[in-house]
């Protein structure tokens, strides 16, 4: 396999059980309308919405949607784009935006990166990579998202000052992390204190993992850096 190739996997699952029939009926009727196509060139991401966005925010891997929905609601004026290539979780949002008539959210049913590679640079204002997969064998660390590979596909399409936010509840992915954003040039931890990474901030909603994890007795760590403003 070409290195090209091998970068491009997609790792994980892309569907679960099977569909209920309401959610198969919003796969086949509401997605194709707020679906992002990133095929054909640099895609102009304020675009994607039907009336004028102050903002444009990106969150990958969703999951069920409950932060990307949330966040929906709380900024009106922000458009945001959610990748999720697990499909039970984009059927999941997709009842979410259809009961509560929510207008300012695309989907990238597939791999974030696709996205990334044809964003115009600085046009991110915010991005969110909460409970990223861990992969804790040594083996499989490569395939963490948040990492050499992707930091820069990041840090190009955040604009100047940009938070990018992250979070987790796996000691070695929050290590692996802080060791990778604190060595990318582009971007600065925020936190001056425990507290800081210690407690969600009110403006980030909760997920469906974060409960699993403070379920479990779980401390998460809630990590925002800002991308350094560019030179
Ligand atoms: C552990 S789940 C966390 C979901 C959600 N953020 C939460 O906190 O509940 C990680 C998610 O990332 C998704 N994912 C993995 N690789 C991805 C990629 N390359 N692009 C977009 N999403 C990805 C997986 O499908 C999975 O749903």
């Amino acid at each position: 396999m070409k290195e090209e190739d091998r970068a491009r996997v997609l790792y994980g699952r892309r569907m679960g059980r099977p569909l209920r029939p309401a959610r198969r009926r919003l796969m086949d009727e509401l997605l194709p309308r707020i679906q992002v196509e990133p095929a054909g060139g640099i895609l102009d991401p304020a675009g994607l919405f039907d009336s004028p966005v102050e903002d444009v925010w990106l969150e990958v891997g969703f999951g069920g949607g409950e932060h990307l929905a949330e966040q929906a609601r709380r900024n009106e004026g922000v458009g945001l784009i959610g990748c999720e290539p697990f499909l039970n979780g984009v059927g999941r949002l997709l009842s979410e935006i259809d009961e509560h008539g929510i207008d300012n959210i695309r989907i990238l049913p597939d791999d974030a990166r696709d996205l990334l590679d044809v964003l115009p640079d600085a046009s991110i204002g915010r991005a969110f990579v909460l409970f990223a997969d861990p992969w804790p064998k040594k083996r499989h660390r490569q395939r963490r998202f948040i990492g050499p590979d992707n930091l820069p596909r990041l840090a190009r399409v955040l604009k100047d000052g940009a938070e990018l936010r992250l979070a987790s509840d796996r000691m070695p992915l929050i290590r692996w992390m802080l060791f990778h954003t604190l060595g990318h040039p582009e971007f600065e931890w925020t936190a001056r204190g425990p507290e800081d990474w210690r407690r969600r901030p009110d403006d980030w909603p909760p997920t469906r993992y974060e409960a699993k994890a403070l379920a479990r007795g779980e401390q998460p760590a809630y990590l925002t850096f800002r991308r350094r403003p560019r030179r």
